[in-house]
């Protein structure tokens, strides 16, 4: 079922005249890359996210996307020469369709504490709170399944053929398990045996998901055995951390993030930067390191066992932007 199929809304009782809506971002604990090529991944909903509030307004042409903070402030509409960024523009002609007429008179304000383009989940983020918005708005009953397929449709706007795992984590929160196969998609939820916390340092924007992978995939064509030896010595370390992750072994876990980055090193999608982000983390004591999301640029992120400031601060006086944080609490 999809918005668009019951265009009608006279079985709608009541309107809220204020809709609000929350996703979380997301970091990949391990994976990342392999699970385009059917290899398990392990992620999990953060502590940050993107918040919407959806609005009438009358005559705007719309909908119209406010954005307070997205990467950039300003006002977006699904005008193909329009101002703001043409991703965007794109992702609000695709929720016009899927409304419908009702869509004319809608303002969508997005505020956001995700960096964008950082492998951190912000589109994916964006995506599922604005179908959860639009829905609370018109008071209509949106399921996870209907909210996991439309997010995916959202989601390849933005990064052209996903797995899947952006949006699947985010929309259903906490730490998953995920595997996709040209023949079945396994989503395991798992309870982590102990807290897990995390220094965020950010590397700067990448150059977008679907040209890493993109990229990666013309490699891998040229040497088909080897990469495919990698992504699943990816799958096997990912297999491990799955096991330290629910019996709460984080030392064994941080080393396992250790050997996922130097395999994604040897993908081809670290950058010095995000090396030396990792390198400071290990020498300031951290667990493991690893980039998170696509690669390129983006962010790195350090386990720990105890409070992550001093990494974060670690990253700061190194010069780059960094944060902590943790598992989304619900
Ligand atoms: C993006 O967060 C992770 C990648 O594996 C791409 C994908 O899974 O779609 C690089």
């Amino acid at each position: 079922m999809t918005l668009n199929q019951n265009r009608n809304y006279s079985d709608v009782t009541a309107m809220a005249d204020v809709a609000f809506s929350y996703a979380p971002a997301k970091i990949i604990l391990g994976g990342e890359h392999a699970v385009v090529y059917g290899q398990s991944a392990l992620a999990l909903a953060i502590d940050r996210g993107v918040r919407v509030a959806v609005s009438r307004v009358s005559h705007a042409n719309g909908p119209i996307l406010r954005a307070i903070n997205l990467g950039f402030v300003g006002e977006v509409r699904p005008d193909p020469q329009g101002q703001g960024p043409k991703v965007l523009r794109e992702a609000l002609s695709k929720l016009r369709e899927l409304i419908g007429a009702d869509a004319q008179d809608l303002l969508i304000t997005v505020d956001s504490d995700v960096p964008v383009g950082c492998g951190l989940g912000s589109s994916a983020a964006l995506s599922v709170a604005l179908l959860r918005g639009i829905h609370r708005f018109f008071g209509r009953n949106l399921s996870k399944e209907n909210e996991a397929e439309l997010a995916l449709d959202l989601e390849k706007i933005f990064h052209g053929n996903p797995s899947g795992i952006d949006h699947t984590v985010i929309s259903a929160g906490g730490l998953i398990c995920y595997k996709r196969s040209e023949q079945k998609l396994l989503i395991d939820h798992i309870s982590p045996g102990r807290k897990l916390k995390f220094a965020i340092g950010m590397a700067g924007q990448h150059a977008g998901t679907a040209r890493a992978v993109s990229a990666l995939k013309e490699r891998s064509r040229r040497h088909p055995d080897i990469y495919g030896r990698i992504f699943s010595t990816i799958g096997d370390v990912v297999e491990q951390m799955k096991f330290c992750v629910q019996e709460g072994k984080l030392a064994a876990l941080g080393e396992l993030m250790d050997v996922n980055q130097g395999l994604l090193n040897s993908l081809g999608v670290s950058t010095p930067k995000l090396e030396a982000l990792c390198s400071i983390a290990r020498e300031r004591g951290a667990l493991g390191a690893k980039l998170t999301g696509a690669g390129g640029g983006g962010a790195v992120i350090a386990l720990v066992d105890d409070d992550p400031q001093y990494i974060v601060e670690a990253f700061q006086a190194a010069g780059y932007m960094a944060f902590a944080t943790e598992l989304e609490k619900v």
